[in-house]
């Protein structure tokens, strides 16, 4: 894993002095007191965290716990008041104009919560804009416009205005002027809080795929834990500018840090986080294709299991034999491969339990949990009783 971003201690405070109040602000003086003696704001509060190329990083906290003002630093829209941000290893903070300017116009673009569109400007004329500011010639800057609009599914689109378009065109249009640069890293601020519920889910499975399409590093802020869960590979939780919890998401729903955690996760549906991985166990038994019916038997009466699944030296599954037919083929004198059956159903470990669910619950068959290579990683006994737990 290579480290794209990385916070360190970062504290910004809003007001006339900012760097005057540090001190109280390290003494702990509570954001209130602060406000009421001093008139300074603290947006932020020693914040770290690192993010690594490629991944995307989900931001949430209520509204107030400071996340905006948290990715208004990474660009430096807002100076922090004290800390450093490395971007590759340089801290962004001791760059000259030079490199600021260069940082936000090749490395580094913003996707804002109300789109930030220009509302006399065509789509084209938006998304080209800033490659116009560089100075890139017309020819190559309308087609690199095109090919983003194409990219966010927007192509026929380009000579429509802004207000011409639904929220969610509008917004696919601000993701299209920031992916224009070809930026390393998308900041984006709650890009779909202003979309209705169904437009909204769109745009997050297209940014999935777009995301694995272009393997940008992406910092995404939401206060919707269902939305975290859902793109953030890790997520901090912030509350009153501090980040309380970093993790992936089945760390945060199963262990939260705090009551304040506890409360977001509570109305999670578990079913859209918990994925096949997380919930399969060790095969009690396995025999070899290569071993014989009695062995199979033996395996499955000392476990008191009817049903075994059979795998190759490789542990690639290759079907599952039942204690009645094994009995039979002991009589008969049958091989193992002669009593296969494949009447059993398969996923692959990072499948969520909700998509799993309709498909396994009537299978007489724990449900295999194999790789792309077929080999068998772990069982899900009983599906059926998912249903009710998740
Ligand atoms: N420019 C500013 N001047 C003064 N206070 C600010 C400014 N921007 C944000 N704040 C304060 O910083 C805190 C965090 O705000 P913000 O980062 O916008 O939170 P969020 O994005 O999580 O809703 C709030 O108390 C807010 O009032
Ligand atoms: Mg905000």
């Amino acid at each position: 894993m290579v480290e794209k971003v990385k916070v360190e201690n970062v504290t910004k405070i809003f007001g006339r002095h900012p760097r005057s109040i540090l001190k109280k602000v390290k003494a702990g003086v509570s954001k209130e007191q602060l406000l009421k003696q001093t008139g300074h704001t603290v947006g932020v509060q020693e914040v770290s965290f690192e993010v690594n190329d490629g991944e995307i990083f989900v931001i949430m906290g209520l509204s107030g716990s400071g996340k905006s003002t948290l990715i208004r630093c990474l660009n430096l829209l807002n100076r922090p008041t004290e800390g450093r941000i490395y971007i590759d290893g340089e801290n962004i903070i001791e760059f000259d104009k030079k490199s600021l300017k260069e940082l936000r116009q090749k490395k580094i673009a913003m996707v804002f919560q109300h789109f930030g569109l220009f509302t006399h400007m065509s789509v084209i004329e938006n998304v080209k804009y800033g490659l116009d500011i560089r100075g890139i010639s017309k020819s190559e800057s309308q087609e690199t416009a095109l090919e983003v609009l194409k990219t966010v599914g927007l192509g026929g689109w380009e000579h429509k205005l802004p207000v011409e378009l639904s929220g969610g065109m509008q917004q696919r249009v601000g993701l299209a002027r920031a992916l224009a640069n070809d930026p390393d890293i998308l900041l984006m601020d709650e890009p779909f809080s202003a979309l209705d519920p169904l437009i909204r889910r769109e745009m997050q499975l297209e940014l999935l795929e777009i995301h694995s399409r272009l393997k940008k590093t992406i910092i995404f802020i939401t206060h919707d834990v269902n939305e975290a869960f859902k793109l953030g590979d890790r997520v901090a939780v912030m509350k009153d500018g501090k980040v309380e919890q970093i993790g992936v998401p089945e760390e945060i729903l199963s262990s939260p840090a705090s009551e304040y955690i506890e409360d977001f996760v509570k109305d999670i549906d578990r079913s859209k986080v918990l994925q096949a991985k997380n919930i399969m166990t060790k095969p009690m038994a396995l025999v070899f294709i290569s071993a014989g019916p009695k062995v199979a038997l033996k395996e499955m009466r000392s476990n008191s299991i009817s049903s075994v699944f059979v795998v190759d030296r490789e542990r690639k599954l290759q079907g599952i034999v039942t204690v009645e037919d094994t009995v039979m083929a002991i009589k008969e004198n049958k091989s193992l491969q002669e009593i296969l059956k494949k009447d059993y159903s398969t996923t692959d470990p990072e499948t969520y339990i909700q998509e799993l669910i309709p498909d396994a619950t009537d299978s007489k068959y724990p449900l295999a949990v194999v790789d792309q290579d077929n080999e068998l990683k772990g069982i899900i006994v009983r599906v059926s009783v998912l249903s009710g737990l998740v």
